[in-house]
């Protein structure tokens, strides 16, 4: 089974790569910085030699090189049972009169009309399958809770959870569409966010030094424990709980250590 992760160079993506090549799985492994994929490559490699892992560059800025991950996707396999897109993107702003157009605009790219048009571009791998292919999007509890300098970040990914809604009622209008949920992640301590964290601190926003604490009291989830609460909901989740949901890691990894003990 081929499985598509976005974002897989660092962070939750290349936590939830580890885990799904471990699984048996092959992957498929997108981001924007092609040295970071080849390390991520060369673990997988190493501790699961069964795995086939392919690495594409991509910029999701960009739709012309959105457009070209899809095409070569479809022409290195002819399907996939899933696809995370875990690329993300949303630089902190001083206040409202110093937020970057360009910033808000590259959020919106990043974290909209790329999982738009990718998901879109890879219908003819994803559609037409009995079980169905399952596409996941991280979400952000910032889509939610507005804090000063968090423009693009947040108004992006409450834009993507609607666009979750959108696809999952387009698909459920589809013979054998994909299914789709929405994933979100809680606080995981990631480069990603400690790069988000300094910047924020930068800029004296109050929500920097909240963030931080957590981190440093271990209030959060390890990168490990999101890939495997994210795992569980593509592998375990019957597929008629699986359409237009939201999935919460912070539950699912207390409920999966609580059926564990
Ligand atoms: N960590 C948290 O607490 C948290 C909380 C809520 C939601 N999330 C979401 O979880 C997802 C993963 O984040 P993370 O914390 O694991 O951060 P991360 O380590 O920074 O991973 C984000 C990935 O997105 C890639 N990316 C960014 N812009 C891109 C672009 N224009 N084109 C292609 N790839 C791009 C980055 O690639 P490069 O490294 O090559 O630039 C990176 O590999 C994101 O959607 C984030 O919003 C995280």
């Amino acid at each position: 089974m081929w499985i598509l992760i976005t974002g897989a160079g660092s962070g939750i993506g290349r936590a939830l790569a580890l885990e799904l090549s471990k699984q048996g799985n092959n992957l498929i492994l997108a981001g924007r910085t092609g040295s970071k994929l080849e390390h991520v490559a060369g673990e997988i490699r190493s501790d699961s030699p069964t795995s086939r892992v392919v690495t594409l560059t991509v910029d999701f800025a960009d739709p012309a090189s959105t457009r070209s991950l899809a095409d070569r996707v479809c022409e290195t396999v002819d399907h996939l049972s899933a696809f995370i897109y875990c690329a993300g993107a949303g630089e902190p702003a001083a206040d409202f009169a110093s937020l970057d157009l360009i910033d808000f605009q590259e959020a919106l790219a990043v974290n909209v009309s790329a999982p738009m048009l990718l998901t879109q571009s890879l219908l003819p791998v994803l559609n037409g399958r009995d079980p169905a292919s399952r596409v996941v999007m991280i979400g952000a509890g910032m889509d939610k809770h507005a804090q000063p300098g968090t423009g693009s970040y947040g108004v992006s990914k409450m834009a993507l959870r609607r666009l979750v809604q959108q696809l999952a009622v387009e698909f459920g209008t589809m013979r054998h569409g994909p299914v789709i949920s929405l994933f979100q992640p809680g606080l995981v301590d990631t480069p990603g966010i400690r790069d988000h964290i300094d910047k924020a601190a930068e800029l004296n926003l109050p929500h920097a030094q909240w963030l931080g604490e957590r981190l440093a009291e271990g209030e959060c989830l390890t990168a490990e424990q999101a890939a495997s609460a994210l795992a569980f909901v593509l592998v375990q989740t019957a597929e008629s709980d699986f359409n237009g949901a939201v999935f919460s890691g912070p539950e699912l990894v207390d409920s999966l250590s609580f059926a564990g003990s």
